[in-house]
């Protein structure tokens, strides 16, 4: 068998089960399958695959053929500029968060000092990009789930930046410690309503902790808002993700606690997705 009779093969494969990446998910999957780049497998379709070979892929494509996302069974995911370790105890890091991203960046200059604080950091994905890009600050990140505070240790390690940033497994509600400049966060926000819609991928493979807040989705974000008052510094900034049909609601728990609304980012299909908030007491 040679290249391309395997990805006919895996492509059928995975279309029967309605993966509309199957193409791509074929490519990646025979060049992971070979470690090889898939420009190396498009570019050498006649090349003749290895029995052996072929039995590590079909492991891959039975893994992806049941759903698994492609970030699961490669253990990566790219965020930002940077590569990050995923597992199924972390949210696989989304391109909306990077609005984050940017919008820390625009607040504050390379060369600034700042303290941060990431609420719901998962694998830390947030948190290492923003402090890669800002070295001289540092900051806490918080995560109630055990396995992904350790996951995000990994990552920092990987980054070397395991010293400038405290990992601490703990609810939001019962933290209480320091002052910071920045609150980030993109904390679970799906309704219950919705969670049941999500794709088979999602909802099987990715910690329902990460996704699910309650009736109304706002339950963390509640929690995030009413904390926030109290852990940053007067004029800090909380910059946070949310859902559909979300803004105008978070917008008055903002202006109830005493937040000024800087403004509110819109993602790549132009749904309103990250806000910008000022404490102004
Ligand atoms: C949507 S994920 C975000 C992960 C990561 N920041 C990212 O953007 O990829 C939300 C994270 O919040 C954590 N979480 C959920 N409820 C929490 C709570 N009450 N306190 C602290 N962390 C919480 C989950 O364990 C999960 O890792």
């Amino acid at each position: 068998m040679n290249y391309l009779s395997a990805l006919n093969y895996a492509n059928k494969l995975l279309k029967s089960k309605n993966i509309l990446s199957h193409k791509l998910d074929s490519e990646l999957l025979l060049a992971k399958a070979l470690n090889k780049s898939r420009e190396e497998i498009l570019i050498n379709l006649n090349s003749n695959l290895e029995e052996r070979d072929f039995y590590i892929f079909e492991k891959l494509l039975i893994r992806r053929k049941k759903k698994e996302p492609i970030a699961y069974i490669f253990r990566q995911k790219d965020f930002w500029k940077y590569k990050f370790f995923v597992n199924k105890d972390v949210l696989i890091p989304r391109p909306e968060t990077e609005i984050i991203v940017e919008e820390v960046l625009k607040l504050t200059s390379y060369n600034s000092s700042k303290f941060f604080l990431d609420v719901g950091t998962g694998s830390g994905c947030l948190i290492l990009s923003i402090i890669k890009e800002r070295p001289k600050s540092h900051g806490t990140a918080i995560d109630i789930s055990k396995k992904a505070i350790n996951t995000a240790i990994n990552n920092a390690k990987m980054h070397h930046l395991e010293n400038k940033i405290k990992f601490i497994n703990i609810n939001i509600d019962k933290f209480r410690n320091n002052k910071y400049d920045f609150i980030v966060s993109n904390p679970p926000y799906i309704n219950d309503i919705n969670f049941k819609r999500l794709e088979a991928n999602v909802k099987q493979f990715e910690p329902g902790v990460a996704l699910k807040a309650g009736v109304d989705g706002l339950k963390i974000i509640k929690n995030l808002i009413i904390k926030s008052k109290k852990l940053l510094k007067k004029n800090g900034k909380l910059v946070f993700e949310f859902g559909e049909n979300q803004e105008d609601k978070i917008k008055k728990i903002l202006m109830k606690n005493k937040f000024y609304i800087n403004k509110v980012c819109k993602d790549i299909r132009s749904y309103p997705r990250v806000i910008v908030s000022t404490k102004l007491f």
